[in-house]
């Protein structure tokens, strides 16, 4: 059941809008925002908000990349795989961060600190390669500088999920 804050949350969002379902994607995010992602439980809920099938719902949340339908970690990396990453060497950034967290695409690391997906393009072709942390953007990956980067996330007591 849709707690009370997401359900006056969503309502808002159908204020600026003049067909319901044209919230969808907002409604999700709202959703997700609060529990971290989507449950076949919240998609039930706010279809039925909308008015829309859950079916219909679910295929948006399918679609729209950045809706978790599973449980993901506290952390979510999002490495793009498409072309302009891939000529400049995502499969090397893929290799090393696998080798540090112990996890390869849709899986989380044992201590639940992050979820590795793969993205299409992000806009950051001039970067390549590139990915994303929680919505924050870094380009012209190396290894080195994923040590750096993930350590931010991770604090001072963390300890590397290396097998
Ligand atoms: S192809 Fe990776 S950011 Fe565009």
């Amino acid at each position: 059941m849709l707690s009370e804050e997401e359900r006056q949350e969503i309502e808002r969002e159908l204020q600026h809008c003049d067909r319901k379902s044209a919230a969808s994607v907002e409604a999700l995010k709202i959703v997700q925002k609060h529990r971290g992602w989507v449950s076949d439980e919240g998609i039930r809920d706010v279809a039925e908000i909308l008015g829309m099938t859950v079916d219909e719902l679910d295929a948006v949340a399918t679609f729209y990349n950045l809706i978790f339908r599973k449980p993901v970690g506290r952390h979510v990396i999002l490495l793009c795989n498409t072309i302009s990453c891939w000529v400049m060497g995502y499969e090397g950034i893929l290799d090393h961060l696998s080798g540090l967290l112990g996890i390869t695409w849709g899986e989380t690391t044992a201590d639940g600190m992050f979820t590795l997906l793969p993205v299409p393009c992000l806009g950051a072709c001039d970067q390549a390669p590139a990915m994303m942390v929680d919505g924050e953007l870094y380009g012209d990956l190396t290894p080195e500088g994923i040590d750096e980067i993930l350590g931010r996330y991770r604090g001072e007591e963390g300890v590397w999920n290396v097998p």
